[in-house]
């Protein structure tokens, strides 16, 4: 019987795999030019890197993959990125130089969710992160550059929602507040929620079960309780969005489902027909007290990630002049089976003159050799023909003119370098 994938999880298939490689290409050429370097970190991480006594999202709480290895050790899947990046920004001592220290990554996660479009339970991100200064200038950088990564993807209907929590002086005060709030309502809350009210208040607006009960839906907001110099920290980073020319959005009810963060949060939205809730492709914010609580000195950072199966789906959906399927430069065919063996020197000696070319492996007749070829979208046909096989040369095409020309076995490659324009 033939094996099903995991629930939530899809395999990226050969002839749709250019998508990703373009996308990735993408995110490579822009963190060169913001001059942010790869971090790879491990997919498991001991559990406490995201169980920590102060995350009490539902995607720590509730969606983990959590197992016991052979040691008994208790691991983690990595639900996202950010926590594995500060665990190894620690180890590491990255804080020694003193310096702010920006890294981007790419890889999976893994959060049991309940799966739809555009929400799965093994899903990749790209994110960043810049750890070890607080400046409203670099806070704006991240932004304009997620902004800037959305622009250069094609996409137009894309908005950036941006919001402040506050420092931790200002979230104690807004946590009050919400406490005062939610207390009277606290019969007609979700079990989960009443709990909340006590331990973290914010949570219970991203709670899915009470998301219309009318007590969120007039909840207050972060912004009615930021102090001084919270909220000139967040006027400043609008002030240099503003310098910079990027649209924004103030998005007064913006608090994000992660308890990490504080002053500035922000999400990037698709306005995407088709999309429904899952149209959050990327979001962010600051976090304060991270760096410390995974053993590091007291230092702050900002970040964001991008979901790439939702990057592509946008994609898709605003038919944005992204990728091309790779075409194959030359395709051999053989009118016999015999002269394979010529194909195969004509195949290496064009690849070590790096022009990309194939030929059938499956001994297939000349007509379905030619399918396979048109498939391919080759640009030029070698034809190994008998008579041509007896006189040492081969019928060279090109498949969008159709001339064909005839040339000696030794010189395709010189042939085809010249014609490719390499
Ligand atoms: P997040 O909002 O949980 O933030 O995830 C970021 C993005 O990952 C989402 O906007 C969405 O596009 C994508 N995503 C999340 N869950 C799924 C899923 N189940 N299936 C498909 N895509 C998904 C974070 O993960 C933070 N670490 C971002 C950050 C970095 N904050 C500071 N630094």
């Amino acid at each position: 019987m033939a094996i099903n994938k995991v629930k939530g999880t899809y395999d990226v298939c050969p002839n749709e795999s250019y998508l990703w490689q373009r996308l990735e290409e993408e995110i490579r050429a822009l963190m060169k030019l913001y001059n942010i370097k790869e971090m790879r970190t491990p997919i498991m991480e001991y559990s406490e890197v995201f169980h920590r006594q102060s995350e009490l999202s539902d995607m720590v709480t509730k969606e983990t993959y959590n197992f016991d290895d052979r040691g008994e050790r208790r691991l983690t899947l990595r639900p996202e990125g950010t926590a594995g990046i500060i665990r190894a920004y620690v180890e590491n001592k990255l804080y020694a130089s003193g310096e702010l220290e920006k890294v981007y990554y790419i890889g999976p996660n893994f959060r049991y969710e309940r799966p739809q479009k555009g929400r799965y339970r093994q899903f990749y991100q790209f994110g960043v992160e810049a750890i070890g200064a607080i400046d409203p200038a670099l806070d704006a950088e991240l932004i304009i550059l997620a902004y800037d990564f959305i622009k250069r993807l094609g996409l137009k209907g894309v908005r950036v929602r941006i919001n402040s929590l506050g420092d931790e002086d200002s979230r104690q005060q807004y946590h009050h507040a919400l406490k005062t709030h939610f207390d009277p309502h606290m019969e007609t809350l979700c079990d989960d929620c009443k709990i909340r009210i006590d331990k973290n208040p914010l949570r219970i607006l991203d709670c899915k079960i009470d998301q219309n009960h009318p007590a969120l839906l007039n909840a207050p907001t972060p912004q009615d309780y930021l102090n001084t110099d919270s909220r000139h920290y967040f006027t400043s980073i609008l002030e240099h969005l503003h310098m910079a020319g990027i649209n924004y959005e103030i998005a007064n009810r913006l608090v994000r489902g992660l308890d990490y963060y504080s002053h500035t949060v922000f999400e990037i939205e698709a306005d995407i027909e088709g999309f429904g809730a899952q149209n959050v492709l990327g979001g962010g914010g600051r976090y304060q007290k991270l760096v410390k609580e995974l053993g590091g000195p007291d230092l702050g950072g900002i970040g964001f990630a991008f979901g790439m199966e939702r990057l592509l789906m946008a994609i898709d959906a605003e038919n944005v002049d992204f990728a091309k399927e790779p075409i194959l430069e030359a395709f051999i065919l053989t009118f016999q089976p015999d002269y394979r063996s010529l194909a195969t020197k004509i195949l290496f000696q064009l690849r070590q003159a790096r022009i990309s070319c194939d030929m059938n492996y499956t001994q297939k007749s000349f007509k379905s050799q030619l399918k396979q070829a048109i498939k391919q979208q080759a640009k030029y046909l070698i034809i190994i023909g008998e008579d041509e096989y007896k006189r040492g040369v081969v019928g060279v095409k090109n498949t969008q003119t159709e001339v064909q020309d005839e040339v000696v076995v030794a010189k395709v490659p010189k042939y085809l370098k010249e014609r490719l324009g390499k």
